[in-house]
């Protein structure tokens, strides 16, 4: 079975539970799905898989100190591997998340990996990844799930099994 790993930075929850609802939605999709904090990484698990989502905080308008060492630092190679990011602030609009999203496009990028979520072409629009202001809940929560099945679809899409 396919396998997907989902890192994400959380200090007070909300990013991880959007990080719930990701894997969600890749099981729903048929694959195998595995949410990580930044200081437990399963490296194996992460190694296997075909797909890597990033989720953060938004820290003054972008990446969280933490998940942006974590990117920096990770030993794993990520090279031709899916990626796709989902990112929490506490305000829409002008709070940053969307600037937090494209640090980890960015950091995906230079690791060699392939940036998909979608976007637009599904009822629930992920446009540069889910993002949701403090928990995800109603229509954020619903773009958490879709991510994950959009990129685990794109998955089983690229290596059947
Ligand atoms: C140091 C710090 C900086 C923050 N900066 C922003 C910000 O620029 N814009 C914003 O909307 N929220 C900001 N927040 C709020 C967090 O992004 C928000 O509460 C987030 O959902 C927390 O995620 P977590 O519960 O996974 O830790 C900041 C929080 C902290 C602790």
């Amino acid at each position: 079975m396919n396998r997907v790993s989902i890192i994400y930075h959380s200090e007070t929850g909300n990013t991880s539970k959007m990080a719930e609802l990701v894997a969600e939605g890749v099981k729903k999709a048929g694959c195998e799905a595995m949410t990580m904090s930044v200081d437990a990484l399963n490296t194996e698990y992460i190694q296997q898989s075909r797909a890597v989502l990033f989720g953060s905080p938004t820290y003054y308008g972008t990446t969280s100190w933490q998940m942006k060492k974590l990117m920096d630092t990770i030993s794993v190679n990520l090279e031709g591997k899916l990626g796709a990011p989902f990112a929490s602030a506490n305000w829409k609009g002008g709070g940053g998340y969307e600037f937090t999203e494209f640090t980890l496009i960015a950091g995906m990028l230079i690791r060699g990996m392939i940036i998909y979520t979608g976007g637009v072409t599904n009822p629930v629009p992920t446009h540069f990844g889910a993002v949701s202001a403090k928990a995800p809940e109603g229509f954020d929560a619903e773009r958490c799930e879709q991510l994950g099945l959009n990129v685990a679809r794109k998955v089983q899409e690229l290596w059947p099994c």
